[in-house]
């Protein structure tokens, strides 16, 4: 581009007047009037005497619409930045200011499939499936089973494991298919998951369509995805060993482990789509850099720290929530106490049986609190009835405070939206959780209810992510639009 500059700032100074009626949009699109912007060939022009095109922009503002007219820094500031953008930064190194658009979708179609599979895992654990597959071939095990034999062997081995001997000894191979294919396709999804993300992150990274942090954070994902490939496995492998549970008792995973599983998706999740969005903002940012300023600058209100504080509180607070959902499904506590507000005779069940000795394996009873609260069901679905309570009670507060006279008028309009939201998303999640337990977890449900802790994180995430001012975002448009200016100006 750099080349075609002399010839095409020639041909603009030679252009005849009438060229100064042309659109000063039509103008700033070309690339040789981006330019003439830019410090380096604004020096090419003698000091005394400004450029052609800087006074034909100036004889025509005056010919533009009323908006243009009020934000004259912003058209310029519009036109000259994102071209200055997206070209590397030659001085310092070749990242890219700002990260592509393309990264920012395929970040978001990511985040989609990873909210497709914590969907299905969930019914694959629902529909009991999970412990299907005995063995961990990461490479190998993309092929399902074909021949007779095959399927012949894998169900030999399933027959060997616990849950086979204890609960499915009734199976026969037809029923053994059946979630085999559950469980095979939950793990296939995963590799895609980790192909579709490993690859296109080296691409991205080699050509320079990220920034040097945005490189930092693919990585970081790609090496989460990775972890949690075997997290999964570590999980499953806690079911296949009957000296993993209670002798006797109904052979599934560690409450302990699916909640790890559950939670590493959910950081995955969380982490795609914030990055996603902080891509998108950024460009936003480049291409409407004065409307930028004026948004992070209200941001900036001190009316809005509390409600930037509680934001961030309440995403932990839900987390929280997610992961003690996670110990109920994983400790089937869900199949107990089915009735809402109250479990059994009164709102809690009696205080023997919520610190019951069983769960201790110390002899002074010094950890009978904490595997009481992690490992006794009764104990563990009211922990969960608080958190999802308190969560509830805390959106309905954000809420009214949010409609508070100075902090309402304060509020940007995405943010009151997204407070708005967080309450139809915990309304519809409790609802869902209240439901689930009367009618004693049915698949739908149970899956529909995961699905709706997936949907209130995002909500929450979404509000944080839009009341957050990103320091070096508000410095990169500050700086931008004060050599703009410095170019006006000359
Ligand atoms: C803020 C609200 C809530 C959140 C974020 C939440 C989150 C979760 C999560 C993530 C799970 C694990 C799902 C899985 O791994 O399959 C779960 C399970 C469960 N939750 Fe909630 N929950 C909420 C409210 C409630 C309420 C109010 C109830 C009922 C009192 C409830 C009852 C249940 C039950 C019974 C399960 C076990 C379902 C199963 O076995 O699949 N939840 N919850």
């Amino acid at each position: 581009m750099s080349l075609l500059l002399p010839g095409l700032r020639r041909v603009a100074l030679r252009a005849p007047a009438p060229a100064a009626s042309i659109c000063r949009q039509c103008l700033w699109q070309q690339a040789p009037a981006a330019a003439a912007l830019r410090p380096s060939s604004i020096q090419q022009q003698p000091s005394s005497a400004p450029s052609r095109i800087l006074r034909i922009l100036r004889q025509t503002r005056s010919q533009h619409t009323a908006s243009q007219q009020a934000a004259p820094l912003s058209d310029i500031a519009k036109q000259a930045v994102p071209e200055a953008a997206s070209s590397k930064s030659a001085k310092s190194s070749s990242w890219p200011e700002t990260s592509s658009k393309s990264v920012a979708y395929w970040l978001l179609g990511s985040a989609v499939s990873v909210f497709g599979i914590v969907v299905f895992g969930g019914l694959t654990r629902l529909t009991e499936s999970g412990l299907s597959i005995t063995e961990w071939k990461p490479v190998t095990g993309s092929r399902p089973p074909i021949s007779d034999e095959d399927w012949e062997s894998e169900f030999t081995k399933y027959k060997a494991s616990p849950e086979f001997k204890m609960i499915n000894s009734h199976m026969d191979l037809d029923d053994f298919k059946s979630i085999y294919f559950m469980e095979w396709t939950h793990r296939l999804w995963g590799r895609v998951i980790g192909m579709s993300f490993v690859l296109p992150t080296i691409y991205f990274i080699a050509r320079r369509r990220v920034t040097k942090r945005m490189a930092f954070s693919l990585v970081g994902i790609s090496a989460l995805i990775g972890f949690q490939g075997f997290i999964g496995w570590w999980m499953v492998a806690s079911g296949l060993k009957d000296d993993l549970f209670a002798p006797g008792s109904h052979p599934r995973v560690s409450q302990y482990r699916l909640a790890a599983h559950l939670a590493t998706a959910f950081v995955c999740y969380s982490w795609m789509l914030l990055s996603a969005l902080s891509i998108l903002r950024a460009r936003r940012a480049v291409a409407a850099p004065v409307e930028t300023l004026k948004h992070l600058t209200a941001l900036q209100s001190p009316v809005l720290t509390t409600l930037r504080r509680s934001t961030a509180l309440l995403t932990g607070l839900v987390f929280v929530t997610v992961l003690s959902g996670a110990l109920v499904a994983g400790l089937d506590a869900g199949l107990i106490y089915n009735e809402f507000p109250k479990m059994g005779l009164g709102l809690t069940p009696p205080k023997s049986e919520l610190w019951d000795k069983f769960y201790s394996r110390k002899e002074d009873g010094s950890d009978l609190w904490w595997r009481n609260m992690l490992e006794n069901p009764s104990l563990v679905q009211l922990d969960h009835r608080i958190l999802a309570t308190t969560t509830f009670c805390a959106v309905l507060a954000l809420f009214a405070y949010s409609r508070t006279g100075r902090v309402s008028a304060a509020m940007p309009k995405d943010v009151k939206k997204g407070v708005l939201g967080m309450v139809h998303l915990v309304s519809l999640q409790v609802a869902l959780g209240i439901t689930t337990l009367i009618y004693m977890v049915p698949i739908p449900l149970g899956a529909a209810h995961q699905a709706g802790a997936l949907a209130l994180l995002t909500g929450a995430l979404v509000l944080g992510h839009r009341l957050r001012v990103p320091k070096p975002l508000l410095a990169q448009v500050q700086k931008r639009l004060q050599a703009a200016q410095g170019q006006v100006k000359r």
